[in-house]
């Protein structure tokens, strides 16, 4: 049998390969998978909220819905959005399965075949996995402390008429942590408008902020209605709901509506009613604000652990938000090849290098720190130090 030539260039995610490898040792201390924190899932309130929806509306919620959404959740979406100073009005939003979904779409509609498809360096590499198929070529920009490197992504765009969309995660980017300046955003912006692209505005941890200042996002200052905002209740509700948003011009909007017809007619039904009978009796901000508590403690934990523990030749950032941080360490070391080592004292983390859409860069590592319990982040760290002192 034949196959597409498109699922050539795909690759299974080393998330999920790192993964295996851990889940087949037992009680694995894991920095590897990016999985909210197991104390932030409301269980009995999801179960409460489900009955609730299937005694009065369960015939709604276990029917067909429109493709774009369902009405009440998309106004709650708007509200939040205004909140954020991102004012739009129903026909702004899509409903996604997640925000993942809406990467993709976003490469269905802009991408051709030969296309260049421009990220930061390193990116979210469920949005370069979901880029493969489309048979682009996926150039990253090198970025610094304070986001991409503009001098550098405009000698891409000056060289390169093929370049297409640009997606970027400007807040709490996974995998570094790192946090987009303002005048960074505004110069991308400005860029954009120069060659007249989209920018992706992949914003999932945007509301786990830690400290300093909010920073803008680039949507809020869309004049020209070419910023693609994707949102998400992965980070701060319930992952396995699937539950997201697209925010762009109406135009666009009914683009990416027919995309989903094509590709799932809409998203879950009931999954949407639970996040919305969720946030009409609940107060997620609250929730948020608890995220945040817990996962900076974590974050101050293991920035620590490492500052202590970790030899100098090791460099790490500083999320102010999120769930990540992200190691360097000495040039010409293997993340890979350390992988197994690091299993055999029982911890886990995911190379950095797959995050490249490049080669090359494999002596960075990924370190996740919303997943595992304090008392297991402090194991796992006073474990990788002996590991690294013994290699470097
Ligand atoms: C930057 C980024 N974008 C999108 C996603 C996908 O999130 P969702 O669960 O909303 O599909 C993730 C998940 O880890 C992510 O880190």
């Amino acid at each position: 049998m034949k196959l597409s030539s498109r699922i050539d260039v795909m690759k299974p995610s080393a998330i999920r390969e790192a993964g295996k490898l851990i889940a087949a040792k037992e009680n694995c201390i894991s920095f590897a998978a990016g999985l909210p924190s197991p104390d932030f899932i409301p269980v009995d309130i999801v179960k409460e909220v489900t009955n609730k929806i299937l005694s009065e509306n369960g015939i709604q919620a276990l029917q067909y819905g429109p493709t774009k959404g369902h009405e009440p959740l998309l106004r709650k979406i708007q509200e939040r959005m205004a909140g954020k100073d991102m004012k739009c009005g129903i026909e702004n939003l899509q409903i996604t399965t997640g925000s993942q979904q809406a990467i993709s779409f976003s490469a269905m509609l802009f991408i051709d075949k030969g296309d260049t498809l421009i990220t930061e360096n390193p990116s979210y590499l469920g949005a370069l996995a979901s880029f493969a198929p489309f048979e682009c070529n996926v150039k990253g920009v090198d970025a610094d402390e304070h986001g991409m490197k503009m001098d550098e992504l405009e000698a891409l765009l000056e060289s390169d008429p093929k370049a297409k969309m640009i997606y970027v995660v400007p807040n709490f980017s996974n995998p570094t942590g790192k946090t987009w300046s303002l005048e960074r955003r505004k110069k991308l912006y400005e860029l954009a408008s120069k060659y007249d692209l989209p920018i992706i505005e992949d914003d999932p941890y945007g509301e786990i902020r830690f400290e300093g200042e909010v920073v803008p996002s680039i949507k809020s200052f869309d004049v020209e209605e070419r910023v693609v905002y994707l949102g998400s209740f992965s980070k701060i509700f319930c992952a396995g709901l699937r539950v997201g948003w697209i925010m762009a011009n109406p135009d666009l909007i009914n683009k990416y509506e027919m995309i989903k017809q094509g590709a799932d007619l809409q998203s879950n039904q009931l999954a949407q009613m639970q996040v919305e009978e969720y946030l009409n009796q609940y107060d997620l901000d609250e929730q948020v604000k608890f995220i945040i508590e817990s996962y900076k403690a974590k974050r101050d934990l293991m920035c620590n652990l490492i500052d202590e523990h970790f030899p100098e030749s090791i460099k790490r950032t500083h999320p102010e938000g999120g769930m990540f941080v992200w190691l360097e360490l000495p040039e010409g070391a293997d993340a890979t090849a350390l992988l197994p080592k690091a299993l055999e004292k029982n911890v886990g983390f995911v190379p950095g290098g797959p995050f490249f859409p490049g080669t090359g860069n494999d002596n960075t590592i990924r370190l996740n720190f919303s997943t595992m319990a304090p008392d297991k982040i402090e194991e796992g760290i006073i474990k990788l130090g002996e590991l690294f002192r013994d290699e470097f």
